[in-house]
């Protein structure tokens, strides 16, 4: 153990480090069982994080349970809410900060609970960069909320209703009585926002138990598998399973399939991109057009269609969604567990597909279905091999249980030819639950192993099984065809934009039109309004400084609102183009991340209003219509450049110095990559 290197020992140091930890810990505490740390986010200051330290109790039992030590780690925590001038600048303060405490302290593994937007990055990108075993637990999507009867979706519906309110069409005092309406329970945004995309993820990367992703913060079954969490990273330190093994450029692939099945958020480009940086996984932003451009879209969540994450959990969540898109997956990306994530995907047997469709009435936690569930057989195989279950675990004196006695050999050709992986166990045996049969035999099913302690996982209760067919739509009859990410170049962006077609007009993805330019955020507020604006429906938007090093930070502001004479006109939609992020939970014609950005030298800087812009999702094209020398012949004007931000000090200034462009993920250039988990030199 690495806790062992402070803890054993009897000189001078180890008595040091022992002597202040023990404060209620037995002695046998310090006997090399497991020390985990538990990256904690929970803050009244993240309100859709503040459950977590209830979570965090769970994980801490199943710790315990496991024969482990829980330790709570408060780390930095960012309420995409509440912090100015945006959340995102702080995304790799919070990594760096994480990243540094899981170092220094002594500890084997570490849980990590996230939920609001920043958040999971942030612990993932810092467990990358340590590399410590680790697995996530997402806090989960708060509840629906209703007003006036109508369902309320986070982000989307403030969208909506402030349009409405500029539109005349509601009553500001109405305007503010939705508001705890909207935010019913605790837990995070409940559209396919920018929280819900990193917590499903997270789980597709295969960092979390497999069938806990979008299980709704309130919800029991969350802290079941919290307590299931604790005792699965005790078997991973034992194991020593870590992310490097786990996060491959395999689980970045299925990521981005997943990613376009779900009309999960754009800011997933970004934050993917960080997280592959940490790992050194060869990941680029054309990655994300080349195998999810063509994925359909599979769920009608908001913003890009009707539902919300309660309906998409009550639908079948995740794992139905994987399995409709199982054939796109690659099948040697793997999970914690130790097996691949395509294994958690099949339900039924004699069901080749392995999705059951039904009607939702019958079926919705029928007590028939879960006999066909991965869990159930879980716990046939876990009989059929010793496996290190939670009740092993917690009779094996002091803590380690017995390795599994499949070999690698056995499980492998137990997987059939499909070309699954397996995380080796030091070479010699499997790790995760018992053998199953997957893919291979008559029945192409068998359920995955649970693989986590043994029997004991319930995966929630969840299957790969679809209840509601108007939430997840079969692959013969997607939303939308092809909803991946497109990225755009062109001489107005000659690293990349991206744009999501899922949320926007389609009779807009090309375009033409004249610019109407706007220096900042505070420029466009000021003029935008102004009945002597120049603009028509056909104008297209353009706002800059607002990248990583203009704001800096890279806020979501791209979703520019429209101006108020052409609100009143009808209009809905227009083409937007900006160097910032837009909230995973907007909608619109929107053309974000446009790299380089302005403030590092970026074309856009030179963009002059009344210029014609062509935007040609169709062809993945995105430029101002003059030749590319005259427009690199001119220089930006002294109010573009006033706009971008030049702090003298601090984090900012740091920042600003360092950080990278949105199309390799905005990390700091000297964050990039692993530094590992050990320390060199002693404290005393
Ligand atoms: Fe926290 Fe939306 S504000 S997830
Ligand atoms: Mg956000």
């Amino acid at each position: 153990m690495r806790s062992a290197e402070w803890y054993g020992g009897d000189d001078r140091n180890s008595y040091i480090h022992r002597a202040w930890m023990r404060r209620g810990l037995p002695s046998d505490a310090f006997d090399g069982r497991p020390h985990i740390a538990i990256a904690n986010t929970a803050s009244d200051l993240t309100p859709c994080n503040a459950h977590l330290n209830e979570v965090a109790r769970s994980v801490s039992d199943g710790i315990y349970q496991a024969g482990g030590i829980p330790l709570n780690l408060p780390v930095v925590s960012l309420g995409e809410t509440q912090v100015r001038p945006t959340a995102m600048l702080w995304r790799n303060m919070a990594a760096m900060a994480i990243e540094e405490m899981l170092r220094a302290n002594p500890i084997d593994g570490v849980v990590l609970l996230g939920g609001c937007d920043k958040t999971i990055p942030s612990l993932l990108m810092a467990a990358s960069s340590v590399d410590l075993p680790a697995v996530v637990v997402p806090g989960g999507p708060m509840l629906t909320g209703t007003f006036r009867g109508v369902p309320l979706g986070c982000g989307t519906d403030v969208w909506k209703l402030s349009e409405e309110v500029r539109a005349g069409t509601l009553s500001a005092a109405e305007f503010t009585r939705s508001e705890s309406s909207m935010i019913r329970s605790r837990g995070h945004c409940n559209t396919m926002g920018t929280a819900s995309t990193m917590g499903l993820l997270a789980e597709v990367l295969g960092m979390t138990l497999p069938g806990i992703a979008g299980t709704p913060a309130p919800d029991s079954r969350l802290l079941e598998m919290s307590h299931e969490t604790g005792v699965l990273i005790v078997e991973m330190v034992q194991k020593e399973r870590r992310p490097s093994q786990v996060m491959t450029r395999a689980s970045f692939v299925n990521a981005i399939v997943a990613l376009a099945a779900l009309g999960g958020s754009t800011n997933a480009v970004v934050h993917l991109l960080a997280i592959a940086g940490r790992l050194g996984v060869p990941l680029t932003l054309d990655d994300f057009d080349r195998v999810g451009a063509d994925v359909p879209l599979l769920v009608d969540l908001q913003p890009a269609g009707r539902f919300l994450m309660e309906d998409f959990f009550r639908a079948g969540g995740l794992h139905a969604v994987l399995a409709e898109v199982r054939d796109l997956l690659d099948p040697a990306g793997l999970t914690v567990t130790g097996r691949p994530l395509v294994e958690y995907l099949y339900s039924a047997v004699g069901d080749e597909r392995a999705v059951v469709v039904e009607d939702r009435a019958d079926l919705v936690e029928s007590p028939s279905v879960p006999s066909s569930s991965p869990a159930s057989a879980s716990s046939s195989s876990s009989a059929a091999v010793p496996s290190s279950s939670s009740t092993d675990v917690a009779s094996s004196a002091p803590v380690v249980s017995p390795p599994d006695a499949a070999s690698s050999s056995e499980s492998r050709s137990a997987l059939g030819g499909d070309g699954s992986a397996l995380i080796q166990d030091g070479g010699s045996g499997v790790v995760g639950g018992g053998p199953a049969v997957v893919g291979g035999g008559s029945t192409g099913a068998g359920g995955g192993s649970a693989g986590v302690g043994g029997g004991s996982a319930s995966l929630g209760g969840h299957s790969a099984v679809v209840y509601d067919r108007e939430v997840i739509r079969a692959r013969a009859e997607p939303l939308q065809e092809a909803a991946g990410i497109a990225v755009l170049y062109g001489n107005l962006a000659p690293d990349g934009a991206v744009i999501k077609p899922a949320a926007a007009s389609p009779a807009l993805l090309r375009h033409r039109g004249p610019a109407v330019v706007f220096d900042s955020v505070e420029d466009l507020h000021a003029r935008l309004d102004d009945p002597a604006l120049e603009v028509t429906p056909d104008s297209v938007l353009v706002l800059r400084g607002c990248g990583p090093k203009g704001y800096p930070g890279m806020p979501e502001v791209a979703n520019m609102p429209l101006p108020a004479k052409l609100l009143e006109q009808g209009v809905r939609d227009m083409v937007r183009i900006c160097d910032g992020r837009m909230s995973g939970t907007a909608y619109g014609t929107v053309v974000l991340h446009v790299a380089p950005e302005a403030a590092a030298g970026g074309p856009l800087a030179l963009v002059r209003t009344g210029d014609m812009i062509v935007l040609d999702v169709p062809a993945r094209r995105l430029y101002v219509d003059i030749p590319d020398a005259e427009l690199l012949a001119r220089t930006p004007s002294p109010a573009t450049v006033e706009a971008y931000a030049s702090p003298r000090r601090g984090w900012e200034k740091l920042y600003v110095d360092t950080v990278g462009q949105a199309n390799t993920g905005a990390d700091l250039d000297f964050l990039i990559g692993s530094s590992g988990d050990k320390v060199s030199r002693e404290s005393h």
